[in-house]
This record gives C-alpha cells, sequence and structure tokens, in this order.
C-alpha cells in the first residue's frame, strides 16, 4: 500500500489544538488543573500520528510530565504536536504546550510532553505504518533522539517486566 511504503516529513503530520481555559477547568488553587493538560496533549499527540498514518492509534506510553509554570484560567492553551519517531507500528509524538493571555498576547512555553502511540487496523490489531523522513539536519537529530528515547522506554518496559 502507497501511503506504508512512502516516508512522510514531519511537517504532514503537525497539528495545533487550542482551547480557552474556563473555571470548569480549575484545580482548587484556581489555576488549570494538570489533568486537562494532560488530557489535551494526549488528543493532541494522537491527532498528529492519526494524520501521520492514517490509521486510528491508542496511547500505550506518556513520559513524565513536568509543569514549569502554572496555567491560569481564561489563558488560551495552544498544543503543537508532531509525530517524531516511527517503528513498525507504534509513533512517538512531541507536543509543547504554550498558555497565552489573550488580551496581552504574552505567551509562556509550560511544558512538552512525550507521547507513544500504536496504530490500529480494522481488527483492532498494532498495523504496520509509513516511516519518518527529516527534511533538514535539525530534523535529523530530532529523530535520533528520539528513537534514543524509545528505545530506552523499551529498555524500562523489559525491567519492569523482569520484576
Ligand atoms: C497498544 C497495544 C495495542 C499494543 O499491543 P501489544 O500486543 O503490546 O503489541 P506489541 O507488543 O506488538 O507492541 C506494539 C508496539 O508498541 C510498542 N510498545 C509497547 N509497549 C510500549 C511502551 N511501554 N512504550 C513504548 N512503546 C511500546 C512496541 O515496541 C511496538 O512497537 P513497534 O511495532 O513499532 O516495534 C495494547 O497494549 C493495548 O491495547 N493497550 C491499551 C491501549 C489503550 O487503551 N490506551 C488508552 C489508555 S486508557
Amino acid at each position: 500500500m502507497s501511503h506504508i511504503t512512502n516516508p512522510k516529513p514531519i511537517s504532514a503530520s503537525r497539528v495545533t489544538l487550542s482551547q480557552l481555559m474556563h473555571p470548569e477547568h480549575a484545580n482548587l488553587l484556581g489555576n488549570v488543573h494538570g489533568g486537562w493538560i494532560m488530557k489535551m496533549a494526549d488528543e493532541a499527540g494522537a491527532l498528529a500520528c492519526m494524520r501521520h498514518a492514517q490509521r486510528k492509534v491508542v496511547t500505550v506510553a506518556i513520559d513524565s510530565m513536568t509543569f514549569r509554570e502554572p496555567i491560569k484560567i481564561g489563558d488560551l492553551v495552544i498544543l503543537n504536536a508532531e509525530v517524531t519517531y516511527t517503528g513498525r507500528t507504534s509513533m512517538e509524538a512531541k507536543v509543547d504546550v504554550l498558555a497565552e493571555n489573550p488580551v496581552t498576547r504574552e505567551r509562556s512555553h509550560t511544558n512538552a510532553a512525550y507521547l507513544v502511540y500504536v496504530a490500529l487496523d480494522d481488527d483492532g490489531k498494532p498495523t504496520e505504518i509509513p516511516q519518518l523522513k527529516a527534511e533538514s539536519a535539525e530534523e535529523e537529530l530530532k529523530l535520533i533522539q528520539a528513537k534514543e528515547r524509545q528505545e530506552r522506554r523499551l529498555q524500562e518496559k523489559k525491567l519492569r517486566e523482569a520484576q
């Protein structure tokens, strides 16, 4: 199938999600609940992977997330996602989370998240995906670093399973 044999550029998977933060997104301190950000990051990453694979995907792993600063109610949260690694059936997406004050347009990069998804066929089984191709030296480095992260995850999984 041509969509599997032809490698695709990172740019073809890029997607941006934006959402205004309302009081129902607040934690007890009145800032945005971290769980909302995680949910939106998962959605953005999944969309980037669906664009790449042209398949439905499920989340198989989420790396730890660190929030550098609080996001406030009334901020616009912007999530930029792209695929950074492809295996046979798995993909890593990087999601950058930005918070924008819609009045001042001041933006802060609150965190980056790495998530791994698996593409599924119509029977819900892992299925082969197109490979990624780098279009610059910078992207080449991005793919190498992503491959190292995935190797680390699989190594950690092996150690967990051996316990
Ligand atoms: C994702 C799922 C279909 C994988 O099934 P599986 O039988 O483990 O399949 P495999 O062992 O062949 O793994 C599939 C791919 O995932 C990768 N993978 C599996 N576990 C992983 C982990 N912890 N971290 C990173 N990648 C992982 C494998 O390396 C493989 O990649 P490759 O094909 O690119 O080499 C299955 O585990 C599942 O359905 N999980 C639940 C998904 C879900 O419901 N997510 C929402 C959470 S509520």
